[in-house]
């Protein structure tokens, strides 16, 4: 990941002579262009009494004129951008339009390769300053993301390295713009951590690949790491884990990240995210159509560990705790099978019906491992967990599941703000039924009725009484619906979610 120099300029856009310089335009409450931003540019002017330009959202105009009416100007290009009309947005639209301009930017900056940036913030009714800034910086920054690492000719001739510089002009002084900019910069570059890992193949990314990233975390941020391998499992009794594991030659890892605030009595959040390398579906054997896509299984685990990354660098008032139970799911001769019973971390014996359900085989173990070692005041659980999600909210909106309304409250605002949508499923009692085994505890299929819903109803069974949500993001992790800052492949979805419910925790009660 290259990263981005974001400067909060003084300097008239005239002097910046880089690649792009940025206009927004806004359309008033009667849909027409005010007269003050045009007088910037005869070329915006004719493209305005054409009709060709109307400001419309994502309306875009490029011009190479060094001239304006106003000054000379040094930048090669400019690109005026439209906002639409803003009049009738609601706080979440217009922080969603903001990180969609930004990412139309990146995609126009990428078309010409475009490597320095000069970003005007627009004034925006109703919204303040910062917000503008943070949303459109972050927009800008998202979209600009890119895997190369294994595109060989790419990688040796670059023909374009991303953008690598900005700046950012405010007509008016904004107290804490500064700031706004690093929170933007902080949750993209997450967000991008997570893309990265979750990019790597299956034999790219692997348990060991978790282990070392939250080691050399651990070391930047003065923050602990614990890594139980196979023999500690074993000791532990981590019967989901293990089984899932074994059929594979790849070792298991629990992998566990704490931070510790400085606040005295600081609550703690228990953070646990599925960290599947990939998913065969073992004996019970995946089709082979798609299942490439199995390696983003793990995308749960990368959203934990990369929310990790920020929180040791802004170092929040509240405790975090992050585990990401890792291993792939494979069919090799010692491979777990239907009908046979695992014993669970916490004592809970489950049937297997199907061995493709092994998401919530290695979470049960680190949910119940975690809310007894780690006392948390509540949990939060990321997972590619059904693909029956898929069929109730598409690629838009994760899943979400709980047992406390209060904290569900908190992850469906913070998903709102930050642009990453949520939509709540009913949790009752009775959906657990479809659970219920004949032979063991439990089972670990529902069958096909609310698939989501009782995957969620099984994690459950290990959270106990402490306040708990299960985003099931099988459908925003990857393939996520079309939007300007997100480009194709892995969506590094939930970082900025759980980011956003970190820095602003007030204590639950
Ligand atoms: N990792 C999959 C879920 C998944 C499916 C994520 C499609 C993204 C896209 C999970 O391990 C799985 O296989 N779940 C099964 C559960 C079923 C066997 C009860 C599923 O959803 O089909
Ligand atoms: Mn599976
Ligand atoms: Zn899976």
């Amino acid at each position: 990941m290259i990263s981005t120099k974001l400067t909060l300029t003084k300097k008239h856009s005239g002097s910046f002579s880089g690649d792009l310089l940025v206009f927004c335009v806004q359309q008033n409450k009667k849909g027409k262009i005010t007269a003050s931003q045009v007088q910037e540019s005869k070329e915006l002017d004719n493209a305005i009494a054409l009709g060709d330009f109307k400001a419309e959202v994502n309306d875009s105009l490029m011009v190479y004129s060094k001239k304006s009416s106003r000054t000379t100007r040094s930048a090669k290009r400019i690109l005026y951008i439209g906002l639409g009309n803003t009049s009738k947005n609601t706080p979440t639209e217009l922080r969603e339009l903001c990180r969609n301009i930004g990412g139309t930017i990146a995609k126009l900056a990428k078309n010409i390769k475009a490597g320095s940036l000069y970003l005007n913030l627009p004034g925006i009714n109703r919204m303040s300053g910062k917000d503008v800034a943070e949303c459109l910086v972050e927009g800008v920054l998202l979209g600009d993301y890119s895997f190369l690492k294994y595109k060989k000719e790419d990688r040796e001739k670059p023909s374009y390295k991303g953008i690598r510089r900005i700046n950012v002009y405010s007509s008016k002084t904004i107290k804490g713009l500064q700031n706004s900019l690093g929170l933007a910069q902080a949750t993209a570059n997450a967000a991008s951590v997570a893309r990265d890992m979750a990019n790597e193949p299956g034999n790219g990314w692997t348990p060991a690949s978790f282990e070392n990233y939250a080691l050399k975390l651990a070391q930047k941020h003065k923050m602990t790491c614990t890594v139980l391998g196979k023999s500690q499992m074993k000791r532990l009794k981590m019967g989901g884990i293990l089984g899932v594991n074994q059929g594979s030659s790849e070792a298991p890892k629990m992998v566990i990240l704490e931070y510790r605030a400085k606040l005295k009595n600081a609550q703690t959040i228990l953070v646990v995210g599925k960290g599947l390398t990939f998913d065969s579906g073992g004996v019970s054997l995946k089709p082979s159509a798609g299942m490439e896509d199995m390696k983003y299984d793990m995308c749960g685990g990368a959203a934990a560990l990369s929310t990790m990354a920020v929180v040791g660098e802004e170092k929040p008032d509240v405790n975090v705790v992050a585990i990401v139970p890792a291993t792939d799911n494979m069919s090799g001769s010692s491979a777990l099978k239907p009908g046979d019973i695992i014993t669970h971390y916490s004592g809970v014996t489950s049937e297997i019906v199907n061995t493709d359900a092994e998401g919530r085989l290695i979470l049960a173990d680190a949910l119940a491992y975690g809310i007894e070692k780690f006392k948390p005041t509540c949990v939060v659980d990321l997972a590619t967990l059904t693909g029956a999600v898929i069929f109730g909210l598409g690629h838009h909106r994760t899943g979400l599941l709980g047992n406390n309304q209060p904290l569900v409250e908190r992850v469906l605002a913070a998903g709102d703000r930050c642009g990453e949508p949520l939509w709540q499923l009913p949790l009752d009692k009775e959906y657990s039924k479809q659970i219920d085994s004949d032979v063991a505890d439990i089972k670990n299929t529902g069958g096909r009725p609310a698939g989501t819903i009782t995957a969620a109803a099984y994690l459950q069974k290990f959270v106990g009484e402490t306040p708990w949500t299960h985003l099931d993001i099988a459908g925003t992790a990857w393939d996520f619906t079309k939007k300007s800052y997100i480009p194709k492949g892995p969506s590094g979805t939930g970082v900025r979610t759980l980011v956003e419910l970190i820095r602003n925790w007030k204590k639950l009660s």
